[in-house]
């Protein structure tokens, strides 16, 4: 049977796929006609791997070995493997087992958390801006905004009290890499700390769901998208999904358990003037079982005001790539924009003729 596009309010795909035998996808769910075409599993496309511990150890020459694996990372990649980040295996696996069951509540009792504005501090649904997609995706989300002030769920039980654990931990993980990363860019350590406010810094939780999909090659979980923050972290069940894009083609990431994958998103190409690029990634779908992924979207604070590092752009060869905005701007923008490669970081961009 032909599946309601939005009943009368949204239908969670979960309970769409557990509701009625599906053989195809429902046409509102057709985000290709053409199967997607496969990416690379090719160990020549390995993301980099960057050891957190090196950082950490007190050997200067570890520390170097780490920044330079960072400034390689953030250059040709724009995303990175973390790992021996020091966040407790049982933490993140705790998180992904409270999101399952978070996803298990019954449809009613998600609602409660529906939300609809943009900053509403919890949003659950599904698709991702339905209002200018016409194409619904396969997956289920929960948006929680959980720094400068921390919301989250009251239930499951237990489930806000892990979440505010493992973002305080990411928090502290992403100022560690700020911090080398302005020294990679040529800034005072603490530059990027400082201008982008991130004692106030917009910390967005989302746990996302991906039913196993009867047509997984016509149906995607998340279109190709950048970020919008600084830096975002991605833990997984076992389940893959996520594709990055890398010189021209798409490329598959395994994200073994216990480590981050952390990608470069939009501010921070932004301050870097274009020297760091954001990754533009997609989820994909399968016939076999549920994924599960946790991103951790981390910004400036909502009233920064984001700008090229005026020490990158002093001379003749770097003038200024992107216009000024306001983070909090940025984010009411990307709202109305398609969710389409990096459609809206394009639009910031100065006017060269
Ligand atoms: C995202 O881009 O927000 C999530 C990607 C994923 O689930 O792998
Ligand atoms: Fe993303």
């Amino acid at each position: 049977p032909e599946a309601p596009l939005h009943a009368s309010k949204l239908t969670l795909i979960k309970s769409l796929t557990e509701s009625v035998e599906l053989t195809s996808i429902p046409f509102h769910y057709t985000f290709s006609t053409n199967p997607i075409e496969p990416a690379s599993s090719d160990p020549e496309d390995s993301i980099p791997v960057i050891d957190f511990s090196l950082l950490t150890s007190g050997d200067p020459d570890q520390r170097s070995k780490f920044i330079q694996d960072l400034s390689k990372a953030c250059e040709d990649w724009g995303g990175f493997m973390l790992i021996n980040h020091g966040v407790p295996e049982s933490l993140m696996k705790a998180m992904v087992e409270a999101s399952k069951e978070f996803f298990n509540l019954t449809e009613e009792e998600k609602r409660e958390f529906e939300g609809k504005l943009l900053l509403d501090p919890i949003k659950c649904g599904t698709s991702l801006h339905g209002r200018v997609d016409e194409v619904l995706f396969w997956r289920d989300f929960l948006k929680v905004i959980v720094h400068p002030d921390f919301h989250f769920p009251y239930k499951p039980t237990g489930f806000s009290e892990l979440a505010s654990e493992f973002c305080k931990r990411i928090r502290k993980l992403v100022r560690e890499l700020l911090k080398a990363t302005s020294e990679n860019l040529g800034l005072e350590n603490c530059y990027i700390e400082k201008t982008m406010d991130l004692d106030s810094g917009f910390q967005l939780f989302a746990a996302n769901l991906y039913p196993p999909c009867p047509q997984p090659e016509h149906a995607i979980g998340i279109p190709p998208h950048s970020d919008h923050g600084l830096l975002t972290f991605l833990a997984q069940n076992e389940i893959g999904g996520l594709q990055v894009q890398h010189n021209g083609k798409w490329v598959n990431v395994y994200i073994p358990p216990n480590s981050f994958f952390v990608n470069i998103a939009d501010q921070l190409e932004i301050l870097s003037n274009g020297k760091y690029k954001s990754l533009v990634h997609r989820a994909v779908v399968n016939n076999k079982a549920t994924r599960i992924s946790l991103a951790i979207a981390n910004g400036p604070s909502l009233d920064t005001i984001v700008s090229p590092a005026i020490e990158l752009v002093n001379s003749e060869s770097h003038s200024v790539v992107y216009i000024p905005m306001k983070f909090k701007k940025y984010l009411e923008l990307q709202q109305n924009h398609k969710l389409g490669q990096k459609a809206l970081l394009d639009c910031t961009k100065v006017q060269t003729v």
